[in-house]
């Protein structure tokens, strides 16, 4: 299995591209269930998920194109099978996204119970509640929802939490749902707002997006477009917090400042200096960051994918920092292998208390779920010596090159066996 090598104690210096965002990009492809016309989308990141989910898409009867320089076509112009199996949806929790499209243009689905990070118990109640809602049959047997529907009607579904698919596999479901629906207690992310932008260009009727409250007018038919998924802000923000924690002066090219404001303001609290302009975040950090305290929350809050990546710079900072976790249970895995590296952090309950420390030693790793991952690079960035991620499946689901972007940036760092 494939390991990463990162010499670390190196400043990250030039210049680096963001790419398209996995959590817009898996939304946004499962929209072209809804049409019998071609989808094509630009921007989309050469990940694990986008394959698995281009391969889910395929076993159904999507017609999907080669992808080639961030471009792919989807054609959906028959679902002979509107089918999810346990053996591509354990890997990616995202593969729930069917749901909704397919129930709305096939009126029956059997998806698998999904996977994926292991952080937490992550049900998908909201997502069958509010497809019940909308006059969807769901039952549960052998680890697969079973649907039906004859038309989905629209509804007012409240949901009780906020929730990033949930909402996404709602709006997906209520473009073709007769009359409409209201969405309330929506999550706001930026990459349900892309979702929304490409439904739009796809004939959909769609407002508030980007609110709490989203209300789809249920249309009969929907047509093919073209869309350019949105750059990563997760992705952005793992490269700043490496600068902030590793030392350095990069510019992030192709990105969208304006979904990254929570990390942006926390790494200047750090003592980062950023500026940003048009689609462009320019970042210098020199010395040791300042401890920076943090509480994760639905967007525009500080972002649970982004915790990880903060922990690990608070390692390596003066001062003790508090990182809270609201979103999931159990989403402290890698503060045990940060400790490997010399990290002081104790736990107590969703908290995490940081005490950074002078310099952390390279150690032998594993990474456990994707943001895990990318934290132990950050960190691995920084330690003094060898440091030897195992299990990297688990960022090669979710970051685009990233040795060599990192590479790109002065960092030694290599895959190994
Ligand atoms: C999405 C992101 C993931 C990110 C997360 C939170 C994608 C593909 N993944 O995941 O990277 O970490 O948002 O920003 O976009 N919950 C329920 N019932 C439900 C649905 C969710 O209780 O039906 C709970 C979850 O267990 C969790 C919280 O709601 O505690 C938020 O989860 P959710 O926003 O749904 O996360 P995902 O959409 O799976």
């Amino acid at each position: 299995m494939d390991k990463l090598q990162i010499i670390g104690g190196r400043l990250l210096a030039g210049e680096v591209r963001v790419s398209g965002a996995k959590n817009a990009a898996l939304p946004i492809m499962c929209a072209s269930l809804l049409t019998d016309q071609p989808l094509a989308l630009d921007n989309v990141p050469s990940l694990m998920d986008v394959r698995t989910m281009s391969k889910l898409l395929a076993q159904m009867g999507v017609e999907v194109g080669d992808q080639e320089g961030g471009r792919v076509q989807l054609q959906a112009a028959n679902i002979a099978n509107p089918v999810a199996g346990y053996e591509l949806v354990k890997t990616m929790r995202a593969s729930v996204l069917v749901l909704g499209p397919l129930l709305a243009r096939c009126g029956r689905a059997k998806v698998s119970l999904p996977g994926g990070c292991a952080i937490g118990a992550r049900p998908v109640d909201q997502h069958v509640r509010g497809l019940q809602a909308m006059g969807a049959e769901i039952t549960v047997e052998q680890g697969y929802m079973h649907a039906t529907a004859k038309r989905l009607r629209g509804a007012r579904i409240a949901m009780d939490l906020v929730t990033v698919t949930g909402t996404e596999n709602l709006m997906l479901a209520a473009c073709l749902a007769e009359g409409t629906t209201l969405l309330e207690n929506a999550a706001r992310e930026p990459e349900v707002v892309d979702l929304a932008h490409c439904l739009r260009a796809m004939g959909a009727k769609i407002e508030g997006d980007g609110s709490q409250a989203i209300r789809i007018q249920g249309v009969n038919a929907l047509s093919g477009a073209r869309h350019r998924v949105m750059p990563d802000r997760i992705e952005t923000g793992t490269y700043l917090a490496a600068v902030a924690a590793a030392g350095g002066k990069v510019r992030l090219s192709a990105a969208a400042p304006e979904t990254v404001a929570a990390t942006i303001q926390a790494l200047r609290e750090a003592g980062a200096k950023i500026s940003c302009r048009a689609d462009m975040i320019e970042i210098e950090m020199d010395g040791r960051p300042g401890s920076v305290s943090v509480t994760t929350a639905p967007y525009p809050g500080f972002p649970t994918d982004m915790q990880a990546q903060l922990m690990a710079m608070n390692c390596v900072a003066r001062g003790k920092a508090e990182i809270t976790e609201t979103i999931f249970e159990n989403r402290f895995m890698h503060a045990l292998e940060l400790q490997r590296l010399g990290a002081d952090i104790s736990i107590q309950g969703n908290t995490a208390v940081v005490q950074g420390v002078a310099r952390l030693q390279g150690a032998s790793v594993m990474a456990t779920d994707l943001r895990a991952s990318a934290s132990l690079v950050v960190a691995g960035l920084v330690a003094q010596g060898e440091t030897l991620i195992d299990r990297i499946y688990h960022l090669d689901r979710g970051y685009e090159a990233l040795e060599r972007k990192l590479a790109g940036l002065g960092a030694k760092i290599a895959r190994v066996r």
